[in-house]
């Protein structure tokens, strides 16, 4: 190994000018918890790219956006699985879903849509995808498209492939893998039925896109990469960008307090549901001063 491949230098000074860097760009904020894993990941990559000076790698990312994304690549946090949190997509299929489904009995669209903001790996969008399935099991199925978006590329590479390993399943019934995926060599590849009601694209939820109208929003375990003003910029955004009446679904350990929104919250089998008002409840919880 040569010296440049074992030793990178890298400076408090160039370790602040990254981190602000990347939450200008990215909305990622590494405060002091995460200060180690940044300072770990970016001398790993410095080392790769056989860099020995900080101000080598600052110069690069500064200046070429591919450059920057290939460092982001090595800093995000893509920890995910399939029906991650088993109460919350219960409360879905369940609950949920009869009740837009009843909803939309008496409107002109009867089909669904949802978006799965910061999707990883594809683990969240497909599980939205078999709950829906699972929910309309035996019936005709409305048409329903799954918008699934996540800054990383490399995530929706492996997203876009469907294939996965047995412990991405864990909480999947045999049932549920028989019908929704098949076998090949020892991982589990999604079948068409989900991996057609998916449509992956790349979006930095730092400079979103308007996507149009959505019944429900997945955005799990993001928002707590994020500072408090994006968090809460995104978060009315959201509550914009959902039909009333629809859901918000975010992370155990995120919330909507302090962001002006008036979502009902409610508690469904340990996990939150966020609904935004229907239109005449939307009108009363202004005049009364609202849910949340
Ligand atoms: C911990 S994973 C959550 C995956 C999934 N939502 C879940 O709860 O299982 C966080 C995801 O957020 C994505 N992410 C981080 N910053 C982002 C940004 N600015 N825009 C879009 N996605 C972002 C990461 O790439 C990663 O895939």
């Amino acid at each position: 190994m040569t010296e440049a491949q074992t030793n990178p230098v890298l400076t408090d000074h160039e370790v602040r000018e990254l981190r602000t860097l990347i939450e200008q760009r990215s909305g990622i904020v590494f405060d002091e918890s995460r200060e180690r894993f940044l300072t770990s990941r970016v001398v790993e990559h410095m080392q790769r790219k056989s860099l020995r000076h900080g101000m080598e790698l600052l110069r690069m990312v500064r200046h070429s956006n591919l450059e920057y994304d290939t460092m982001l690549e090595r800093l995000l946090t893509q920890e995910t699985r399939f029906l991650r949190y088993p109460g919350l997509f219960t409360a879905f299929e369940q609950n949920v879903l009869p009740e837009l489904s009843d909803r939309k009995f008496w409107e002109r669209e009867q089909s669904f849509r949802f978006w799965s903001a910061g999707c990883a790996s594809g683990e969240e969008p497909y599980s939205i995808a078999l709950s829906y399935c699972e929910s309309f099991f035996g019936r005709t199925r409305p048409a329903c498209q799954i918008m699934a978006t996540d800054i990383s590329r490399e995530a929706l590479e492996r997203a876009d492939r469907g294939v996965y390993a047995r412990r991405a399943l864990e909480h999947l019934s045999p049932v549920q893998m028989e019908r929704y995926f098949t076998e090949e060599k020892e991982h589990y590849k999604v079948r068409p039925v989900l991996r057609e009601m998916v449509q992956f694209a790349p979006m930095n939820l730092a400079q979103p896109v308007y996507l149009g109208h959505f019944d429900c929003i997945f955005c799990m375990n993001v928002l707590i990469y994020f500072g408090e003003e994006l968090r809460s910029r995104l978060i009315q955004r959201f509550y914009e960008y959902l039909v009333p009446g629809g859901y918000l679904f975010l992370g155990h350990a995120e919330s909507v307090a302090n962001v002006p929104v008036r979502f009902h919250q409610t508690i469904l089998n340990g996990s939150r549901l966020l609904q935004k008002p229907a239109a005449e409840a939307a009108t009363q919880a202004r005049a009364v001063g609202g849910a949340l």
